[in-house]
C-alpha cells in the first residue's frame, strides 16, 4: 500500500521560504546557502550520480557495513515497528533494512526532495508490494505527525549518509534530540557518520576529477535562477572544496572569478573577485566526538560498527 501525504503546512509555500533563505544567505558579509536547497530534482540526481564516484568513499562503505551488520540489528527490532527514514533520498540503504525486517507496520520517507521521494515510493512499490509506504515532502527538523493507527509502534529511527555532517554542531544536537521526542521512548536510531581521515582524501571526495561535484554545486544557481528569476551567470562561478581543521570539517564554496552584480527578485548583489559563497558544511567526526554530541541529545550507543579502514561509521542508538 502506497500514500503520498501533502507537503506538511508549515513548509507550504517553499517558494517564499527559498527565496528569503537565499537573499538572507546572500545579504550577509561572508555569503551563504543554505545546502538543502541542493535538491531539486537536478541536484538530486547529480547526487546519486556522486555516490558512484571512485572518489566518493562514503556511500559504497556504508552500504557494506549495513550489510554486513542488518540481521544483527533487525533482531533488536520488534515486529511491527515502523521505519523512520530522514533524508530518504532515492532509499537505496534503505532496502538492506527492509530485507531485513520483513514485519514492519510501515516506512516513512522523509526528504525536502519530491522528485527523489517519488522516484523511491515507486520503486518500493514494485518490490515490496505489501509494505505500507508513506512518504512526507519537507523538511526534517519539522515535526512529524503520524497516522493515528501507527502512535504506538515502536519506532527505528534512520538517517544515513552522514547527512548528520551537514549540520553545524549545535544544530545536529537539536535535530537529534527533536529525533528522540518524534521517536519515542525506546526508540532506536540508526545513523551513518563520516570520519576524520586524511585530508587528501577528503578533497577529492569533494571535488571530483569528473566534476560532477562541481555541477551539483553549481546547480544551485541554476535553481536560483530558474525559480527566482535570477540573472546569475554560471561562467563567473567556481566551485571549490576546502578542508577546516578546526572545524573538522570540508566546506563546500561558489567563487566568483571577476567582479559581477547579480540581481535577484528585484535586488542586486555585489561580488568582489575571489569573493566566495558557503554552500555546505559536511563535518567529519571522531567516533567520541559524536558519541558526545549523540549523548548530550538524549541518545545512548547501543553499536557501532566501521569498515576495515575506518573511513565510515554506522551507529545503532537507543532513547535514553
Ligand atoms: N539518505 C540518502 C541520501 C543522502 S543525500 C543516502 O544516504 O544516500 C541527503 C538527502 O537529504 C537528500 O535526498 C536531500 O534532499 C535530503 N535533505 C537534505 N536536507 C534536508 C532537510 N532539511 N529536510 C529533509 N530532507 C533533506
Ligand atoms: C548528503 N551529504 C551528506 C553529502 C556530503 O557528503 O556532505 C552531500 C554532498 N556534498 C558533496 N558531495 C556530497
Amino acid at each position: 500500500m502506497n500514500e503520498v501525504q501533502p507537503p506538511q503546512s508549515a513548509l507550504a509555500p517553499l517558494d517564499e521560504e527559498f527565496a528569503a533563505a537565499v537573499i538572507e544567505g546572500l545579504s550577509h558579509a561572508q555569503k551563504s546557502l543554505p545546502c538543502r536547497y541542493f535538491y531539486d530534482a537536478r541536484g538530486s540526481e547529480l547526487f546519486e550520480e556522486i555516490t558512484d564516484l571512485d572518489e566518493y568513499y562514503p556511500t559504497r562503505t556504508e552500504l557494506a557495513i549495513l550489510r554486513e551488520h542488518a540481521g544483527e540489528l533487525a533482531r533488536r527490532v520488534a515486529p511491527g515497528g515502523v521505519l523512520v527514514e530522514f533524508g530518504s533520498g532515492s532509499s537505496r540503504k534503505t532496502e538492506i533494512l527492509l530485507d531485513a525486517m520483513p514485519d514492519l507496520a510501515a516506512y516513512v520517507a522523509i526528504d525536502v526532495s519530491e522528485s527523489a521521494l517519488e522516484g523511491a515510493r515507486e520503486r518500493l512499490a514494485a518490490c515490496y508490494p505489501n509494505l505500507r509506504v508513506i512518504t512526507r515532502v519537507g523538511d526534517f527538523r519539522m515535526p512529524l505527525d503520524l497516522p493515528t493507527e501507527l502512535a504506538d509502534a515502536p519506532r527505528l529511527g534512520f538517517f544515513p549518509g552522514s547527512t548528520i555532517g551537514n549540520l553545524v554542531r549545535e544544530e545536529a544536537v537539536g535535530l537529534m534530540r527533536d529525533m528522540a521526542s518524534t521517536l519515542g521512548a525506546q526508540a532506536r536510531l540508526v545513523i551513518g557518520v563520516d570520519l576524520r581521515k586524511d585530508v587528501a582524501r577528503l578533497l577529492a571526495a569533494y571535488d571530483d576529477a569528473k566534476g560532477v561535484t562541481a555541477a551539483f554545486n553549481l546547480n544551485l544557481l541554476t535553481r536560483i535562477n530558474r525559480e527566482l528569476g535570477a540573472d546569475f551567470d554560471l561562467s563567473g562561478f567556481a566551485h571549490e572544496a576546502h578542508f577546516d581543521p578546526d572545524e573538522s570539517r570540508i566546506e563546500m564554496r561558489l567563487v566568483s572569478l571577476w567582479p559581477q552584480q547579480v540581481r535577484i527578485l528585484g535586488r542586486s548583489f555585489r561580488f568582489a573577485p575571489q569573493e566566495r559563497i558557503h554552500t555546505e558544511n559536511s563535518h567529519k567526526y571522531t567516533v567520541e566526538d559524536f558519541l558526545a554530541l549523540a549523548r548530550r541529545a538524549g541518545w545512548s550507543p547501543v553499536a557501532l560498527w566501521r569498515d576495515p579502514a575506518h573511513l565510515f561509521s554506522v551507529h545503532e542508538l537507543i532513547a535514553s
